[in-house]
């Protein structure tokens, strides 16, 4: 079977896409790529202090996956149908050059979307400038609270920067800016209309993730989750909403607040799982492969590419891997059990 698919890919001329599905049909197309899994801040539900304190190991610098190495494998995953990158980490504006790599995902790969998520504690408007010079195609930040007291509880920083700012020049760069709040009960719940009138006058996707139970540190339990049904309801109580149709891909519903520039996106991955067209892989920042947010095992791709593997056995590899892929952890989250340990947030690329 690999062998046929590996012929079949050499016959073709070089645009022709031929697209790999896992054993659910769904199509690979979105790579999510952990450039660093460092972070300046602690978030409580991804990166919390007690366990990522002076003594947690990360991943070594020789073992990180060099910019040429991941141009090289985006490279080859392009000609099976990879269109979007999402640059992750930990924080990605830490790793140094970003620009250079996003300039060289656009330019020589030729990816149709790249976009990052920040906490945005770096974006400042050089930093934009530069970040759009590159071609990146959009940014999302991470905005959980719009008081200092709660920043310093729930992202672990006492350092703030002015988001008003950071807001201006990510629409002034993007023209939209993306927002991501995790809502974690009884600590930012009651934030949620605040963010949004905050955002209103902004053009802007406003989104509420429900806490999700990734890795092993966050102590993670299902009654800090807020339903998105239960925040829908508190949000309607006080604009209209339109629904939006969104890609069988799209992680999140998304509404448009009537007589606005702004939208309001559902990201719940608990209480409605979005696994039916999971068209996302992710690479570690070590550069292992993953075929789930909640996976507990990876595939050493770094290893392959680092023996001098060629694009054919790297496409042959991926292949293996894909075809074979039946992940659906959120569907399954209340009903399997899994027994190892799995690998944290900031590692995988969110
Ligand atoms: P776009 O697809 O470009 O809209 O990006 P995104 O919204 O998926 O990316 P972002 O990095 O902003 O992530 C938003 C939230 O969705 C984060 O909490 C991610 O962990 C979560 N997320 C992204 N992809 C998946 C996924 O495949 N499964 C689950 N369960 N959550 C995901
Ligand atoms: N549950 C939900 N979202 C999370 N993120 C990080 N950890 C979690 C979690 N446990 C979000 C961040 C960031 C995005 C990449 O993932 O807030 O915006
Ligand atoms: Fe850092 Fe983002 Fe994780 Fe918070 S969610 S610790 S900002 S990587
Ligand atoms: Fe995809 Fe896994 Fe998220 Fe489901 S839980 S949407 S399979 S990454």
């Amino acid at each position: 079977m690999i062998l046929k698919q590996s012929k079949l890919i050499k016959t073709m001329n070089v645009d022709t896409v031929n697209k790999y599905k896992d054993v659910l049909s769904r199509e690979f197309e979105y790579l999510r790529i952990s450039v660093t899994d460092r972070c300046n801040y602690r978030c409580s539900y991804c990166m919390p202090s007690e366990i990522f304190n002076k003594d947690y190991s990360y991943i070594k610098q020789s073992k990180i996956l060099s910019y040429e190495e991941i141009i090289q494998i985006t490279t080859i995953l392009k000609k099976i149908g990879l269109k979007k990158i999402r640059i992750t980490g930990g924080e990605p504006l830490l790793r140094k050059n970003i620009d250079k790599l996003i300039y060289k995902l656009k330019n020589e790969v030729g990816i149709k979307d790249v976009s990052m998520t920040t906490n945005g504690s770096l974006l400042t408007d050089k930093k934009l400038n530069e970040l759009k010079a590159s071609g990146l195609d959009s940014v999302t930040l991470s905005l959980d609270t719009l008081h200092y007291d709660k920043t310093a509880q729930i992202n672990g920083t006492k350092k703030t920067f002015d988001l008003d700012k950071v807001l201006e020049g990510i629409e002034k760069y993007f023209n939209i800016v993306k927002t991501n709040t995790v809502v974690i009960k009884s600590i930012n719940d009651e934030e949620v209309l605040d963010i949004i009138d905050k955002m209103i006058g902004i053009t802007s996707e406003v989104r509420f993730i429900e806490y999700m139970d990734v890795g092993e540190s966050n102590n993670w339990n299902l009654d800090k989750v807020v339903p998105s049904s239960q925040l829908l309801k508190l949000i309607i109580s006080r604009y209209n909403l339109s629904l939006i149709e969104t890609n069988k891909s799209s992680t999140a519903q998304k509404w448009s607040i009537d007589n606005t520039n702004t939208s309001v996106g559902f990201i719940s991955s608990i209480t409605e799982p979005f696994c039916n067209g999971c068209n996302r892989a992710r690479l570690s920042v070590d550069g292992k492969l993953y075929t789930c947010l909640f996976a507990t095992e990876g595939h050493d791709l770094k290893k392959i590419i680092r023996a001098g593997a060629s694009g054919q056995d790297v496409l042959d590899y991926f292949y293996n891997i894909w075809s074979k892929r039946s992940d659906r952890y959120s569907e399954l989250r209340f009903i399997n059990k899994i027994d190892s340990p799995k690998v944290e947030m900031s590692y995988i690329g969110g």
